[in-house]
């Protein structure tokens, strides 16, 4: 039986990969240390706390001293870490967060992991560590060994913690494996990100904020998607290795915007062009060809299927309570980031 220590397992992805584990690896026990920041709201991992082969712990990553007694308790065979400040608006705002939980939690970890023995570290990693690509350049892609370039205090904290990573299986021998993704969509993503907070305006009947001219483009990926790219490296991928997962499906932030309009039947005209954010990154897109060939991955749920059933989802009693909610949490934020974009 794996034990897997999953971190950040109360925010987006990593509660997804969660569910994803008790339905597809039921002999599996999985472990979830989250400190519930603004970005988990904890009714997320409610059904998955009656699950006997789940276990959550409240507990910070930078916090040594808990993290090693979680890992005597519980002796995960597997770490995967999805904890982190994930937002590039709020790092430009307050990039302190970033450095700590991004970097410091990421060594702890890893400690702790050459401490007590594990058979593999995973770090969740993103595109944005490469930086960007120009917008007139369509043939140019992400690769495994394309050179970190970040842009934001967010991507450079992430870029640090994969040297880190590297660095620890260079010079202890510890067996990790990165992953980077694209952006990813889906159910329970906490509306500071563009898809759920534009689908709650629009919803509302709220002005839609887009930075500048909305031409930025991000390669969308549906977040199950992302988590079965994990378990494939997971249980195929070679340790040492870095692993892009992407799903060639770039569309930029305008059309994003009106597809979600055009889903719940309202008026372009509440689209609203804002300042710029700061250092904004042009075009991110992702070669995935590395795992596909080795590890047989590919995403199956397509754009047109995705951003339908995570409109509907949103829309739906649970997902609307659950938005509500996160939206209450999150006017303090709203506020600070939108009052001088006018
Ligand atoms: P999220 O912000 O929704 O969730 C992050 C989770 O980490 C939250 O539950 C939060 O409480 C927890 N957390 C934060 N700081 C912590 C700390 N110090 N100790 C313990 N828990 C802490 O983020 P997400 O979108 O689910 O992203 C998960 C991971 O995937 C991140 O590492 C992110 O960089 C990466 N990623 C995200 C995307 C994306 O599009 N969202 C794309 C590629 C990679
Ligand atoms: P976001 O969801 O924050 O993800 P990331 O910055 O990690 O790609 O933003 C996606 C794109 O949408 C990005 O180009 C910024 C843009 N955006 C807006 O235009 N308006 C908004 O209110 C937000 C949150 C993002």
């Amino acid at each position: 039986m794996e034990t897997i220590l999953v971190t950040g397992g109360a925010g987006f992805i990593g509660n997804c990969f969660c569910k994803l584990l008790l339905k597809e690896r039921p002999e599996w026990k999985v472990v979830n240390v989250d400190s519930l920041t603004y970005a988990a709201n904890p009714n997320t991992i409610k059904e998955e706390l009656n699950n006997p082969n789940y276990k959550f712990y409240k507990t910070d990553i930078r916090d040594r001293e808990a993290i090693y007694k979680i890992f005597e308790e519980e002796k995960p065979n597997i770490v995967v870490n999805f904890a982190a400040e994930s937002h590039v608006d709020r790092s430009i705002l307050d990039p302190e967060s970033f450095l700590t939980t991004n970097i410091i939690g990421t060594e702890v970890l890893m400690d702790a992991c050459r401490k007590y023995g594990i058979e593999r570290y995973h770090q969740v990693s993103t595109d944005e560590v490469y930086g960007d690509l120009p917008l007139d350049r369509p043939d140019l892609f992400f690769h495994e060994d394309t050179p970190l370039h970040t842009s934001s205090p967010y991507s450079t904290s992430k870029a640090s913690a994969d040297l880190l990573v590297l660095a620890y299986f260079r010079t202890y021998g510890l067996p990790v494996t990165i992953s980077r993704c694209s952006n990813n969509y889906g159910p329970y993503q906490f509306p500071e990100k563009l898809i759920p907070l534009m689908i709650y305006k629009a919803n509302h009947d709220q002005k839609l904020p887009v930075y500048g001219e909305g031409i930025n483009i991000r390669d969308w990926l549906y977040v199950e998607d992302h988590c079965r790219g994990i378990l494939a490296v997971l249980e195929k991928g070679r340790v040492g290795e870095v692993y892009n997962l992407g799903g060639h499906n770039e569309r930029n932030n305008l059309y994003i915007v009106k597809r979600i309009l055009s889903e719940l039947n309202k008026p372009e005209s509440l689209i609203e062009h804002v300042a710029d954010r700061h250092g904004h990154d042009q075009r991110y897109a992702i070669d995935p060809a590395k795992a596909n060939k080795e590890l047989g991955w590919d995403p199956i749920t397509t754009f047109e299927v995705g951003i339908k059933k995570t409109i509907e989802w949103y829309l739906s009693d649970k997902g609307s309570a659950w938005l509500d909610e996160c939206m209450k949490q999150n006017q303090e934020w709203l506020v600070k980031n939108y009052k001088n974009r006018k």
